[in-house]
């Protein structure tokens, strides 16, 4: 099984003159676990992995698009714990040399599969898991973003290393895995901030179902999203969109701090707290949860043309 750490808790702080704020609140550094299987990475992905050592799977088997954390990371994990790794890519004109993202994957020895947008759609269904499994026996197959069970109960995790009194925690959402992890976990009295990186509204959704889906119990579930705070207004025109307000930001925010943020999740949903500073009073201690993404950042600063972290 992977070994995991427990990651630090940080107060930040981050100031503007000229915008008359300071930000104060801590951050749970999630980000420093692994330089690749980093953040909510490895949180999701330890033990879908524990579960194929248990099964002796000889790989793991994932899905993503062509810029996937999650693609990079679970081929880092594989290859640390010795599993083989698989990944089906979205998008038949892609290859191993299309962008850094996928090389690494291959540099990490994942073995990559590039199949059309409509064959992709169909990587939950049933018959279409099965017919992997004919091609490949032998793997555990783990859907895309880490989303199942495991990685919820992975997520669940970092509440127990918080203190007790944190009231509001935030975290960014893509699939939403992360965030049902910490209201599975999450005490009463806490408020889990769920910053969507996505255009649209369905976040609420996601989290709900994939609640449903590991308690099979509606009332818990309920009880559940009550603590839950749904925010839509973060994606910055959407999904990996950026504009010069987050870039800056996130610049300004490595210069005072040394925290370095990505401009998919993180960056854009600090910012979001930073458009929001005055309306936030938690009861108790606020929590930012620093879900990684580091490594992919780096990469897309190639394709946006800015150091995102230059030295002050
Ligand atoms: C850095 C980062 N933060 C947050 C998320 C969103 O996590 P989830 O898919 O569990 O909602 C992702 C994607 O997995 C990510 O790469």
């Amino acid at each position: 099984m992977l070994g995991i750490q427990v990651s630090p808790l940080e107060e930040f702080r981050y100031h503007s003159k000229e915008e008359n704020l300071c930000l104060e609140f801590y951050i749970k550094r999630d980000d420093l676990i692994h330089p690749i299987v980093s953040g909510n990475k490895w949180r999701k992905l330890k033990y879908s992995i524990a579960k194929a050592e248990q099964n002796k799977n000889e790989a793991i088997l994932t899905f993503g698009g062509a810029l996937s954390n999650h693609l990079v990371a679970t081929a880092a994990a594989c290859k640390e714990v010795g599993l083989k790794s698989i990944g089906y890519v979205r998008g038949e004109e892609l290859n191993e040399h299309s962008n850094p993202t996928l090389q690494q994957c291959a540099e990490l020895g994942m073995e990559l599969h590039f199949i059309t947008r409509e064959e992709y759609n169909l990587k939950n269904e049933k018959f279409y898991t099965d017919e992997l499994h004919i091609e490949h026996p032998n793997v555990y197959i783990v859907p895309e973003g880490g989303a199942n069970y495991y990685g919820i109960i992975g997520c669940s995790e970092i509440i127990g290393e918080l203190p007790e009194d944190v009231s509001d925690i935030f975290v960014s959402a893509g699939t939403g895995t992360t965030a049902a992890g910490l209201l599975m976990g999450s005490r009463a009295h806490q408020t889990i901030h769920i910053v969507s990186a996505l255009k649209g509204e369905w976040m609420e959704e996601e989290v709900k179902k994939l609640l449903m889906y590991s308690l099979f119990d509606e009332e818990a579930v309920d009880e559940l999203m009550q603590r839950a705070h749904f925010i839509y207004d973060a994606h910055c025109g959407g999904y990996a969109k950026t504009n010069p307000e987050l870039i800056e930001f996130i610049q300004k925010v490595y210069q005072q701090t040394g925290v370095k943020l990505d401009p998919v999740y993180t960056g854009k949903s600090m910012l979001w707290i930073k458009h929001n500073w005055k309306q936030c009073s938690p009861t108790g201690r606020l929590v930012f949860l620093h879900t990684g993404g580091v490594q992919g950042a780096t990469f897309m600063q190639e394709k946006l043309a800015v150091n995102l972290y230059p030295e002050s």
